[in-house]
């Protein structure tokens, strides 16, 4: 919406939700206070805010004056009931849909913005057509609902947002359609922006993260495969990358997707092939979920094997808990069962991250920081090189710029011997450390010597 307003002047936009810390936060005048760590986005808040962007907790007042209302609501997987650990919970999309419904006035194009299943846009009109006739009992309200799903990534949203691969927007109504166009064509080409049904559009979201998704899962199974059989796994994303039907990019082995969506969007795309009957569809891309937990737990108890079977009162370094640089999001990181594993054992782990708090880390823990030298806690590391004082071993999780800078010298001075470094997103210079003395572990790297 920063970015919508930025290129479109004469256009006011009002991001309104429910909860008024956050929008405290986001009108904040410390702009390091805004809720969310993203390059690039403080800057453009700071030129935008309150000439045609405002923040704000009248959702009444922002829905009844909007010609155009985005639902950009969290669509998390259910918990409970029907489809639970596998459905997408729209209990936010409804409500907000209700919302709009009530306080609408006049002519209204609602944009679904969140990644939904298919065919919730059935529900948002029948929720809109539905209010609008018997509470007014005329059709004093219309609607036009779309789907233009947001294909930003993380820690580059500035970027994508300002450059996009493409633009998506589904629907039928021609005239709704134009109008959430015109505003795209401020600053994106029009050749970019794709007209499709509202089906296609959706199902588009899905199958796009589902598609990333098991590509960064095919690359890290075979960092598996690298490891013991001599190949390095850079040098095979390399080879393959350069097939242009394969194409370079998203072939980074790792230690497992996180982050709010491919998870959530796999198991939902799990969900809808076993409702329209599709068990084999389903069964094939419920085995991406499956292998990337499985790699976070190869590298958690390969780990512990290097300690001969146990990490017990061993003083683990943990770099990077983010789900991936650049943001300070946790949800789903990888850090999260890899650090609740290595703790299982009897491990002390010491967690630096440079955005993420200590707060978030107890959070999605679900544990306290601990002080004491007892086994299975965890500690807040502030600077890098105090923390590694006598550690046993660190692991790299996050590929933070921060640690392609770190004095490997110093480290090995202060760590304790045989001094690991387990490095799962390859950043560390294998050669240099192993001549320094450290043992050292990289994530598809040959282990045959
Ligand atoms: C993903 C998609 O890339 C976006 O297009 C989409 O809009 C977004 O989900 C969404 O649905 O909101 P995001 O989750 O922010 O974006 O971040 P990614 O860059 O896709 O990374 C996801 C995970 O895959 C991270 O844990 C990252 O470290 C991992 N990854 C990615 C790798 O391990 N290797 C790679 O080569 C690329």
């Amino acid at each position: 919406m920063a970015v919508i307003s930025a290129h479109c002047p004469d256009i006011k936009v009002v991001v309104v939700d429910i909860n008024k810390g956050k929008i405290n936060a986001w009108n904040s005048d410390n702009l390091e206070n805004l809720p969310v760590f993203e390059p690039g986005l403080k800057e453009v808040v700071k030129k935008q805010r309150n000439k045609n962007l405002f923040f704000s907790c009248d959702i009444k007042n922002a829905i009844s004056e909007a010609d155009m209302v985005f639902i950009s609501v969290n669509t998390p997987t259910k918990k409970k009931g029907l489809g639970a650990g596998y459905a997408s919970d729209l209990k936010w999309v409804e409500s907000s849909a209700r919302e709009v419904a009530k306080y609408s006035k006049g002519h209204t194009i609602v944009v679904e913005k969140s990644t939904v299943p298919v065919r919730t846009s059935e529900l948002i009109k029948e929720i809109l057509e539905g209010v609008s006739k018997n509470e007014t009992g005329k059709n004093e309200k219309s609607f036009a609902v779309l789907s233009s799903p947001e294909f930003l990534a993380e820690g580059t949203a500035i970027k994508d947002l300002e450059n996009p691969d493409r633009v998506l927007i589904g629907g039928d109504d021609i005239n709704a359609i134009n109008q959430l166009s015109k505003i795209y064509e401020n600053w994106i080409p029009k050749y970019k922006i794709l007209l499709t049904n509202v089906w296609s559009s959706e199902l588009s979201k899905l199958t796009a993260n589902a598609f990333l998704a098991q590509r960064v899962t095919s690359i890290n199974s075979i960092s598996a495969l690298c490891e013991p059989t001599g190949a390095e796994i850079k040098e095979v994303a390399s080879a393959i990358g350069y097939d242009s039907r394969i194409g370079d990019k998203f072939l980074s082995a790792g230690p497992g997707f996180g982050g709010s969506c491919f998870q959530k969007d796999i198991l939902n795309l799990v969900y809808l092939c076993r409702y329209y009957g599709l068990k084999e569809v389903a069964n094939y891309w419920e085995q991406v979920i499956t292998l990337n937990n499985w790699q976070r737990r190869r590298i958690s108890n390969l780990i512990i094997e290097k300690f001969y079977g146990s990490v017990s009162l061993k003083k683990i370094l943990i770099l990077g808990f983010a789900f991936k640089a650049n943001t300070n999001d946790t949800r789903e990181s990888s850090a999260i069962s890899i650090s609740k594993d290595l703790i299982e054992n009897g491990a002390q782990l010491i967690i630096h991250d440079p955005q993420v708090k200590p707060k978030q880390i107890e959070y999605e823990m679900g544990q306290e920081i601990n002080d004491s030298s007892t086994e299975g806690g965890w500690q807040f590391s502030k600077d890098i090189y105090e923390s590694a004082i006598d550690a046993d071993a660190l692991v790299i999780l996050t590929e933070w710029e921060t640690y392609n800078n770190i004095d490997w010298e110093k480290l090995f001075k202060i760590m304790r011997r045989p001094a690991w470094i387990f490095d799962t997103r390859n950043i560390v210079p294998k050669k240099k450390v192993e001549i320094l003395g450290f043992k050292f572990w990289g994530l598809g790297k040959s282990v045959i010597n």
